[in-house]
């Protein structure tokens, strides 16, 4: 070897040892027996750090650095339609090692991760398979009224599991749910494990067998839902649909399963907004085909006007906004901002405004009743998502009012809509078959007030003969051209007219 070479040599192992450049996983087990992974791709170059990193279900490029392999900071972006997110790891390489550390979240620990070195490719992005061309998915018949039942993710999110589903599937049984319409124990993200060597999609730990699972629930005459993601991972980083759109339907089917919410997450790694038909479409033709009636719920965020695609992919309810929390804002933003898609609603496919929050604590009664007046008069759909096993006599009662539920299941599946706002007071209306109407006085105010409405400005030429008070459960007597009640703060009186 010449001597020129042998220096050559040595320089470049000197340099590269301490490059970061290369793939580099996290492996971080899970109780639930699954494994997180966070990839690395990293490039040094020109005194930068460039490449991706890949979490769980976000992708994001590395556009901002400091440091190198004694430490360094890398700031990820990435565009999610209009919207930037961004990421900043902190880390330097100890070894073989490197050690990482991911945002700090609020005032939470810093937790170290340590990564070793892989495969290139490994945890790369899958390339973007071609989309099909847009047809009318055949509508399944499903879902003639809004459906009704359960979904774990607002109370649970992933402390669900077979054990806790059961026990719900008895509570919806017990309390008399079950019998007031909840017919749906809807299993929410976090149930996924990895695929097997035919691509087939298994359950983790806590599901150790959803075939016995569902024919459980079924034996208590209810029905059971599952969810995914169009993309290679759902919002909570487990594994996805994308690719096995068909095979995952059939996986579905021969389980028993009776709903998929599809939640498009993990696919904005891969499409763009403007692809969603085509992508939801895939999953609509899937379901179609796997043999078994199952109902499709769409979970977009109500992006790219669903309500004006969502029928034609086969889907029989779409999320219309962002995640719903359990607190008066976020419910009162959400609800009283349905007010333009109504038309849009009717038998066999909804406007859904998102799950239930009654009884998770964070409002109100007052205000939880507000929540179910105002999904029922939008048509929507009524998946309770709290804990049905420890629910208080006084949630029990909201959710059950069967007069209440009667407007939202009512069989002309017309959405309500508003005919009054004036500040904080608001009266909404819904036809209702046979020429009835609901009628909704809400305050939003954070003090008792008046309400008032005119018959005429809700569309009547005279005062109606007939008023029913749906929450005291009273008839009401009505005279003259005005309607007026004092409502509770965040509060709503709800009547039926006729
Ligand atoms: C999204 C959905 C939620 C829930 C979670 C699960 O945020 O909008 O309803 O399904 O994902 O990860």
């Amino acid at each position: 070897m010449s001597r020129m070479f042998f220096v050559l040599l040595v320089a470049h192992s000197v340099c590269c040892a301490a490059d970061l450049t290369g793939n580099w996983v996290v492996r971080d087990p899970l109780p639930d027996g699954t494994v997180r992974r966070t990839y690395f791709d990293l490039r040094e170059e020109r005194g930068a750090i460039r490449g991706h990193i890949r979490t769980r279900a976000q992708h994001y490029e590395i556009t901002e650095s400091t440091g190198g392999s004694e430490g360094f900071t890398l700031t990820g972006t990435m565009h999610d339609g209009s919207n930037i997110r961004t990421t900043k790891y902190e880390g330097k390489l100890v070894g073989d090692e490197l050690h990482v550390s991911p945002p700090r979240r609020l005032d939470g620990p810093l937790v170290e991760m340590v990564a070793h070195r892989t495969q290139a490719g490994e945890g790369a992005m899958p390339a973007r398979l071609p989309l099909p061309i847009l047809h009318q998915v055949p509508a399944n018949g499903l879902a003639n009224t809004p459906p009704m039942g359960w979904n774990s993710w607002n109370k649970f999110a992933s402390k669900v599991d077979d054990a806790g589903v059961r026990a719900t599937a008895d509570a919806l049984v017990a309390t008399g749910m079950k019998d007031a319409g909840y017919v749906y124990v809807n299993i929410d993200d976090t149930w996924e494990a990895e695929r097997d060597g035919q691509g087939n999609i298994q359950t983790n730990k806590k599901f150790p067998d959803m075939k016995a699972l569902a024919d459980y629930v079924h034996s208590k005459g209810l029905k059971i839902g599952i969810y995914s993601s169009p993309g290679p991972n759902t919002c909570a980083g487990y594994e996805g649909s994308y690719g096995h759109e068909a095979q995952d339907a059939k996986t579905y089917a021969g389980w028993g399963i009776d709903y998929l919410k599809y939640d498009w997450c993990g696919a904005r790694n891969i499409y763009q907004d403007e692809d969603m038909q085509a992508v939801y479409q895939k999953m609509g033709d899937a379901l179609r085909a796997s043999g078994r009636e199952i109902v499709f719920s769409l979970c977009q965020y109500g992006k790219d006007d669903v309500w004006k695609w969502g029928p034609e992919v086969g889907g029989n309810l779409w999320r219309t906004t962002g995640d719903i929390r359990d607190s008066w804002d976020s419910m009162a933003k959400i609800g009283f901002g349905q007010t333009d898609i109504a038309p849009y609603a009717g038998p066999g496919h909804w406007n859904d405004p998102d799950m239930l929050e009654i009884g998770n604590g964070g409002m109100t009664v007052n205000e939880y009743r507000t929540h179910m007046s105002l999904w029922s008069i939008l048509a929507a759909p009524l998946l309770a998502g709290n804990d049905l096993q420890h629910m208080q006599p006084e949630i029990l009662e909201i959710l059950t009012n069967r007069d209440v539920i009667a407007i939202d299941q009512d069989g002309a599946g017309k959405q309500g809509a508003p005919a009054l706002k004036e500040g904080t007071k608001e009266v909404w209306v819904k036809e209702l078959a046979g020429g009835a109407k609901a009628v909704a006085l809400f305050n939003r105010a954070d003090a008792d007030a008046t309400v008032a409405v005119t018959w005429t400005a809700l569309g009547l030429k005279t005062t109606p003969k007939h008023a029913r008070d749906l929450w005291l459960h009273k008839d009401v007597k009505l005279t003259g051209p005005t309607y007026s009640a004092v409502v509770p703060a965040h509060g709503v009186v709800l009547l039926r007219v006729f």
